[in-house]
């Protein structure tokens, strides 16, 4: 916050012309630095932003200027000054240094412009720190402080589901297993069973918690450890659900595109564009989207799953977010809710995003009848044994329900423009990458 006589101001504070004139202290990092004739330009980031600092050998003594003048990039440093306006600067003003103190200087820096992907991966402790990277990962904590806004503010109880458990189960999808004092065990997939648990004291429950998917799938929209918000509402089913949907999703969008302008512009978003989205997003069930899909030239017969491909040439000349609903049965889990229309379909809909980013959010109405949900599981090739206690929700008083999970790096993806989704969390894990 603003500094009082002997506090620090953020950067950004600094460099606005409102302070021009104004003696001002600040603490950061030097981004770049160049001199010449006794005066060192060093451009200074903190979190909030960058100004360019210039310091004077003839107002700093020798000592001083020289230990300011040899610090490298990445050097922390503090500086006081007073604040004047330089239209070459980035900004529009700069800090005339009367004093400048290196805090602790920096080795060369590893990170320059024209390195591999893999040299980056390989540093990606310190790549996050560069000013596209710090953009995404201030749009992705608006992200998180949106969604969790919305929902607090509708009624739901953010829970606390385990992360360890004795049930695989996102059909399909793979689990990463391990061994549990001997027994074994499995990172979550999704908390939805654990969520459909809580809807009984609770009605509207949701979490935000990692999610774990051991596919080899390398692509720009896969990650073996991803950040899930899952929702979960009690009477509810599938229009419900597409609605607190797509609620929740234009609420995210029109705070980041308020709140986060100027990153979003940085990283190539147009905010204007985001804001421009409204309910309800157009909806759209599964056999017209096989219709589409055949008239863009793919032929894909009922019972087919959308891949990326397809969802990408559903969705690239759309602007907003696409509902795709009531999908075949069979390529769908257990537990959703067989049409009651048609029973070859469930009560499930994938939003999809628009510009051929694709599916964000998977989610269905839940089967609350005890010996279809048996019949599903051993359809689908599962033990209804372990899933004994999940079978007792539909013994004890259940009704309808819904709910939904929305990965949310797939979200930023989309909101920042990044290529691959990699881009969206500081240190992705990856089937080739679990560290740094
Ligand atoms: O569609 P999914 O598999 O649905 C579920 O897990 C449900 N049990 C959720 C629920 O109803 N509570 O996953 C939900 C979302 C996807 O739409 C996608 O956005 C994201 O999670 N997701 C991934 N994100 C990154 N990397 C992966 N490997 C992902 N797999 C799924
Ligand atoms: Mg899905």
């Amino acid at each position: 916050m603003e500094s009082g006589a002997t506090g620090w101001s953020p950067i950004s504070r600094v460099n606005h012309p409102e302070r021009v004139g104004e003696r001002v202290r600040v603490r950061g990092w030097i981004h770049r630095t160049r001199s010449s004739g006794g005066i060192a330009f060093l451009l200074v980031k903190d979190a909030t932003g960058a100004i360019q600092v210039t310091a004077r050998r003839n107002v700093l003594g020798d000592e001083a200027f020289l230990q300011a003048e040899k610090a490298l990039v990445e050097s922390s440093l503090e500086v006081e000054g007073e604040v004047a306006r330089d239209p070459r600067a980035p900004g529009g003003q700069e800090i005339r240094a009367d004093r400048v103190r290196i805090v602790q200087s920096s080795e060369v820096f590893p990170i320059f412009a024209g390195q591999t992907e893999e040299f980056l991966l390989d540093h990606r402790h310190l790549a996050i720190r560069s000013t596209e990277m710090g953009a995404t990962w201030k749009v992705k904590a608006e992200v998180l402080r949106a969604a969790r806004e919305y929902l607090d503010g509708h009624g739901y109880f953010e829970m606390t589901p385990p992360i360890l458990t004795g049930n695989a189960a996102e059909g399909g999808a793979e689990a990463f297993s391990l061994d549990y004092f001997g027994r074994p065990a499995y990172l979550g997939q999704t908390a939805q069973l654990y969520l459909e648990a809580l809807i009984f004291p609770l009605e509207r429950v949701y979490s935000l918690t990692p999610s774990f998917r051991a596919e080899k799938s390398r692509t720009n929209r896969h990650l073996t450890e991803y950040t899930h918000l899952e929702a979960e509402l009690a009477w509810a089913g599938l229009e419900e659900n597409l609605r607190l949907q797509e609620e929740l999703v234009v609420h995210i969008l029109h705070r980041v595109a308020r709140e986060r302008s100027e990153e979003l512009r940085l990283l190539g978003r147009n905010p204007a564009e985001l804001e421009r989205i409204r309910t309800p997003f157009e909806r759209m069930r599964y056999e017209e989207a096989l219709r589409e899909l055949s008239a863009r030239g793919f032929s894909l017969t009922f019972g087919q799953d959308l891949g990326t491909a397809e969802e990408r040439a559903l969705t690239q000349t759309r602007q907003a977010p696409l509902f795709v609903t009531h999908y075949p049965r069979e390529i769908k889990a257990f537990y959703m809710l067989e049409s009651p229309d048609d029973p070859r379909t469930v009560e499930c809909a994938d939003l999809l995003a628009p510009e051929g980013y694709g599916e964000l959010i998977g989610g269905s109405a839940r089967e609350t009848n005890l010996e279809s949900l048996r019949r599903r599981l051993l359809d689908s090739g599962a033990d209804p044994e372990s899933y004994r206690w999940y079978l007792d929700l539909r013994r004890y008083g259940s009704v309808p329900h819904a709910g939904f999970g929305l990965g949310v790096e797939r979200l930023v993806r989309w909101i920042a423009r990044r290529e691959h989704i990699r881009d969206t969390t500081p240190f992705p894990r990856t089937p080739s990458r679990v560290t740094p």
